[in-house]
Order: C-alpha cells, then structure tokens, then sequence
C-alpha cells in the first residue's frame, strides 16, 4: 500500500485526510493519507522512506524548497511548493498545484476580469500563486499587506477610490478560517458592490465572513473548495505520473 500525507503546523482546518480517504474508498484505492503536524521543516527527513508523496501547507511552502532535488519552473516562479513527490530513491521533487485551484477557480471570470485591476489580500505562499495566476490572466494585481513593504499596499490605503478602481479581491490571508470564522480581512466592505467579484481561497467554512459581507453588498462571491479539490486531484496526478 502506497502512503501519502500532508506536513504543516497546524493542520485542524484541513480536509486532505478527508477528501484523500473519500476519494481512496470510493474508487477502491488502495492508500492511506494521513496529517503529520510537525514542529520543524527539518522533520520532514523521516518521511522520506515512509511516504511517496505528500502536501505542503501552512508554514512550510517555502522551507521545503532547500529539500528538494528538483522545482517545477511553475513552483520556481511562485517561490511556493504545495505538493511533494519522492520517487524511489527517496528524493523529493517539488511542484505548486494551488496554482492549477486558482485557474481553474478564476476561469469561468476570465474575459469578465482581463485588463482589470484586483486586490490581493495577504502576502504569503497562496498570495504569491494568485499573483501568478493573475499575471497570466492580464489582471493586474496589487498586495495588501499588514506590514509597510511586504506588499504595495496596506489596509489603512483602502479607501473608498481603491475599492471602486478594483474589480476583484482575493483573501488570501487565513482570517476567518475555521474556528476563528466571524473574523474577516480588514478592509471597507460598505464601498463593494454588484461590480465585485471575491474569491476567498479559504475553504472551512465554505461561506466565509468575508464573504458574507461581500454578498451583502451585491459582490458575486466564490470560495475556496474547488481551488482545494483541483489542487487535491492535480497533485494525485503528479504523485501517480
Ligand atoms: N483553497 C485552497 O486549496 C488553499 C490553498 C492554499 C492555502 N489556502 C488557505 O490560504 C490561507 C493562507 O495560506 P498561505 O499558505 O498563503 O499562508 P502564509 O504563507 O502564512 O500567508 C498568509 C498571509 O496572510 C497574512 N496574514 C497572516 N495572518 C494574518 C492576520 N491575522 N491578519 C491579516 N493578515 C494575516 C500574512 O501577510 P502579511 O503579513 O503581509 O499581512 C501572510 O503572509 C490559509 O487559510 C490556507 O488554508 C487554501
């Protein structure tokens, strides 16, 4: 039986385990996934024989890198892995597959969004997937970010004139993730309209408070499950290829 698993700390929001057992169990695959909540990168080494692929999540995406032995040009340019496969000699190869979520996420919103301006909320591994992604789909994109120079702009900078001039925002922070779920991103929600489309790549709950807010307002609103289930199976692929 072949192992597979996901390495992050903490991992109580995630429903890898879940989709991977569903996904075993009702097309009679014989593997097991399993959540390896460890407290440094370095642990990742006692993996190596064990598992024959594996995720990458919060705060890991970047630390693996220095583990690998080779990158996808795609994960190199997002300077982001979220997913692992080891071959038989027990070296790890490293891919981004959140990138595939988002297009596939973003796609039906294509021609509506290109030459558009969009907000990205949050300036880590996620944050940098959706800029690419963005980049390819001619959307120009601008950070927020809580901290001066992590990002081009700060949550006190969006006011009224910013929120209109946008189309699209995606949070990509992990505010509002379950349990933490009436938290939402700081930002003017009395300033978004039908125009608006957000995406919350946060996918537990499925309608997060940011979201919520933003359908209040008339904002077309989609969230983070089908971005996580394309990852999922896109990762399947890579660990199977
Ligand atoms: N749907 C999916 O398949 C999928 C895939 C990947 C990730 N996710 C979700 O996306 C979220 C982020 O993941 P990630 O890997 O990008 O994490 P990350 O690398 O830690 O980045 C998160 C960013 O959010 C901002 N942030 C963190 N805590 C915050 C807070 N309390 N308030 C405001 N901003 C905060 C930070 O940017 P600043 O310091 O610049 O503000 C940080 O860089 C998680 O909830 C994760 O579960 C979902």
């Amino acid at each position: 039986m072949k192992h597979f698993g996901l390495i992050g700390s903490p991992l109580g929001h995630s429903a890898s385990a879940d989709y991977f057992g569903a996904k075993f169990a009702s097309e009679g695959i014989c593997a097991e996934y399993s959540l390896y909540e460890i407290a440094d990168i370095a642990d990742v080494e006692s993996l190596r024989g064990t598992l024959a692929g594996m995720n990458v999540t919060i705060p890991y995406k970047k630390a693996i890198i220095p583990y690998l032995a080779s990158i996808s040009e795609e994960a190199k340019a997002v300077g982001a892995v979220n997913c692992v496969r080891i071959d038989s000699a027990g070296r790890m190869h490293g891919y981004n597959t959140d990138v595939e979520g988002i297009r596939a996420t973003l796609s039906p919103y294509a021609e509506q969004l290109r030459g558009e301006q969009a907000l990205v909320l949050g300036s880590g591994g996620a944050s940098a997937a959706v800029a690419y992604v963005l980049r390819e789909m001619g959307v120009q994109s601008q950070t927020v970010s809580r901290t001066i120079g992590r990002g081009d702009l700060t949550y006190e900078q969006l006011d009224e004139s910013k929120i209109s001039s946008v189309r699209l925002i995606v949070n990509t922070t992990p505010v509002g993730m379950f349990p933490a779920v009436t938290d939402s991103p700081n930002i003017p929600y009395q300033y978004l309209s039908s125009r608006h489309l957000l995406f919350d790549v946060v996918y537990n709950p499925r309608e997060t408070e940011f979201l919520r807010r933003g359908a209040k307002q008339g904002a077309l609103v989609v969230g983070g499950y089908e971005m996580f289930c394309r990852q999922a199976e896109a990762s399947w692929r890579i660990w199977n290829d």
